[in-house]
């Protein structure tokens, strides 16, 4: 059997309750061949397992960190302050406060530590999956090619739409 490549994004989320949202940003990964993993941490539920995983991330290879929670969501912020590698928040669209909870949470960071936020909700999932691509595409010009076949791919469909 041969070995699974090594991920260069983890898809972090604060609970399982996330993932129907966030398996928008993993389909959008394997899409574009990125190898990845996904993982359920919390900020507040599992700190230390959070901290270890982010801190540790970087010697592991992983060159992004996608980190989507809702409510008071502090997973993106806590895994910015561990970490410098460019880390992605994706608000989740939370019952209570459809998101604006989530979305103030993770985008209001203090100066120094920055977390890369996107919209709430899926087209959060998907863009961070994009956005991540993008950042590994700096160096990996067939993840740009890729980028920029989708982007045509996509105009090309808003094209054929037609309406009743
Ligand atoms: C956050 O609390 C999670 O990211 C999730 O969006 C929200 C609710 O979590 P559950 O109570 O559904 O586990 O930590």
């Amino acid at each position: 059997m041969g070995q699974e490549p090594r991920p260069l994004v983890g898809v972090l989320m604060g609970s399982r309750s996330d993932w129907e949202t966030m398996r928008q940003a993993h389909e959008t990964l394997s899409r574009f061949g990125v190898p990845h993993e996904c993982r359920v941490l919390s900020a507040h539920r599992t700190p230390h397992d959070t901290a270890d995983y982010v801190s540790t991330a970087e010697e592991r290879g992983l060159e992004v960190i996608i980190a989507a929670a809702g409510g008071a969501a502090h997973l993106a912020g806590v895994a910015a302050a561990h970490t410098v590698l460019p880390v992605l928040g994706v608000p989740m669209e939370s019952p209570s406060l459809k998101g604006l909870d989530s979305l103030l949470s993770t985008v209001q960071m203090p100066g120094g530590i920055p977390v890369g936020t996107l919209a709430i909700g899926k087209p959060g999932a998907i863009n961070a999956a994009l956005l991540a691509v993008a950042i590994l595409g700096l160096s990996r010009p067939e993840l740009r090619t890729r980028l920029k076949q989708y982007r045509a791919d996509q105009a090309e469909k808003i094209r054929r739409e037609t309406l009743p």
